[in-house]
């Protein structure tokens, strides 16, 4: 015994070490069970945060950032050879090919930078942003005016498509597109640029160097010349036709790609009344509230009780992570800015992430398997679910397969910061208001009978100090989930098993540490 122990233990660690880069698929039954065997990479709760939550979540913020930088061109260590500004989705090149620019990964990618310049835009962290997000911007304007299989530029057309090669050019295999989230997705990163570069250049706006900086951004002029325009004017005009959902599998109309879309004009009109152009923003303005008006309401589903992601799909339960996404991207952190027809503490929202974690829960093994660290002895769902994208994906990370689709980093992540939101929000108002539909999320939460909570508490009543604590703690059980299957050195993916959770899908996933960080970020407040 004295012997085989220490044996075991540096087994172990070899293979801890091994486990994050090669993280073998276990295809066949016998290969799973080879896969327990050798990699209990899982740890139980209890050893991974032998740290407090708090310190394990600094350092994995620090992880994040380091590896998510380690994406951007061009000094990231993955991208060497790609264009400068890109982000790329992912360093896979093969099984999966992620060595890409996504429209939509790199401009959320880009949103969570450039908060993090507009918090502190003086220090080191933040001049090294400052040049990614410039670079980004320039490489934007040239790939809007890439021909590509989506349209061109001079109708705007081309900007739907979804993804580039990591040196800017058009990808021209098969895809799902048009996908109309893009522009949205992209013109509220410029826009939080342009106020946040506005803010802290404070002599900037009046000086005569200020058209060289903005204009190539935003500019009144039609045809359009400038990207964030650009992105507004294809928004506002294609808002109403079908494209493909960000999970690039179904075309149609989104609740994700509404959100964002609504979001993006809103906060367009204000822009470009600032930039002396009032015919526009009176024209966003109109389209947003079109959005909101006709658009966006065709999404609750008074029968199921929640949002549904996809209008006219009957093959899905509309049950989808996108829709706590949309909530998350589609909502402004400043309500006064653009406030949103579905944030994250909407009654809608909560509700839809209720249904939705009660279905991942029952769906997916690690969920109620001991052996992986689940805490099946508490029957309470809020206590921290792997999440996937949507009850009936099936996509491995790699392909289509009858027994695919995994729990997702950034889809469990975003529970938590639903959560974190709304505790914030709470805590903002100093007042909660629980109504006959959001009962039912209250109830769950504080474990009660729905109809005795009605009414509306005020900070200092129990109640009130209650649902604070149970949202935070419900946004920390799905963060330890987060960190219960991250890799040894803190790596993140796509997706992770759904029976042993081990890593699946494209390796060092951008949009997964953003995700990440965002989540750390909501649990302060920010
Ligand atoms: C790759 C896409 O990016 C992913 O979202 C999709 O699920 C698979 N292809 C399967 O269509
Ligand atoms: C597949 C996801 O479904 C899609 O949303 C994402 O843009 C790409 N992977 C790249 O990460």
């Amino acid at each position: 015994m004295v012997f085989i122990v220490p044996f075991i233990l540096i087994a172990y660690a070899v293979l801890y070490a091994l486990a994050e880069s090669v993280l073998p698929i276990a295809d066949s039954q016998e290969q799973r069970q080879l896969l327990l065997l050798q990699e209990p990479t899982i740890p139980s709760p209890s050893s991974r945060f032998q740290q407090s939550l708090d310190d394990w979540i600094q350092d994995e913020e620090e992880i994040a950032l380091d590896r998510l930088l380690a994406n951007i061109a061009p000094n990231g260590k993955n991208v060497a050879d790609a264009a400068p500004g890109s982000v790329i989705a992912s360093p896979s090149r093969e099984h999966p090919d992620y060595y890409y620019q996504w429209v939509r990964d790199a401009a959320i990618t880009i949103s969570t930078l450039v908060e993090l310049y507009a918090e502190d835009p003086y220090d080191d962290l933040s001049s090294k942003l400052l040049r990614i997000v410039q670079d980004y911007a320039d490489l934007q304007a040239k790939i809007q005016h890439v021909d590509n299989i989506s349209g061109r530029y001079d109708d705007l057309s081309g900007l739907g498509e979804p993804k580039f090669h990591a040196n800017g050019s058009a990808f021209n295999g098969n895809w799902g597109r048009p996908q109309r989230d893009g522009p949205a997705l992209r013109a509220l990163a410029l826009m939080a640029f342009v106020r946040a570069y506005n803010a802290s250049h404070p002599s900037l706006w009046a000086s005569n160097e200020r058209d060289k900086f903005f204009k190539p951004l935003y500019n009144p002029v039609l045809p359009v010349d400038s990207t964030i325009k650009a992105d507004l004017e294809y928004t506002s005009h294609n808002w109403r036709y079908p494209g493909f959902d960000l999970w690039e599998e179904l075309p149609g109309l989104h609740f994700f790609t509404a959100m964002v879309q609504h979001r993006a004009l809103t906060e367009g009109a204000a822009l470009a009344a600032a930039f002396g152009d009032p015919g526009a923003a009176a024209w966003y303005t109109l389209q947003a509230h079109s959005i909101q008006a006709t658009l966006l309401p065709s999404f609750w589903s008074p029968q199921k009780h929640h949002l549904i992601e996809t209008l006219d799909a009957p093959s899905r339960s509309g049950l989808d992570c996108a829709i706590l996404l949309g909530a998350l991207h589609g909502t402004s952190k400043s309500p006064t800015r653009s406030p949103s027809p579905y944030p994250p503490h909407a009654p809608e929202v909560l509700l839809t992430l209720l249904a939705f974690i009660r279905d991942q829960r029952a769906r997916f093994p690690i969920n109620s398997d001991p052996d992986t660290g689940a805490e099946t002895e508490n029957p309470d769902i809020l206590a921290g679910v792997a999440l996937g994208r949507y009850p009936e994906d099936r996509y491995t990370g790699y392909a289509t397969a009858p027994d695919g689709g995994n729990p997702w980093f950034l889809c469990t992540a975003a529970a938590a910061e639903i959560l974190y939101r709304t505790a914030s929000y709470l805590t903002t108002t100093n007042s909660l208001h629980i109504s006959p539909l959001s009962a039912p999320f209250w109830s769950h939460l504080l474990n009660s009978t729905g109809s005795e909570l009605e009414g509306t508490y005020e900070a200092g009543t129990p109640v009130f100090e209650a649902a604070v604590s149970a949202l935070r703690g419900a946004g920390d059980a799905f963060v330890r989930t987060v960190g219960r299957y991250t890799g040894r050195r803190g790596g993140m993916g796509e997706q992770f098993g759904r029976v042993t959770g081990e890593g699946r899908g494209a390796r060092d996933l951008t949009w997964s540490y953003g995700a990440f960080v965002m989540v750390g970020r909501a649990r302060r407040g920010r």
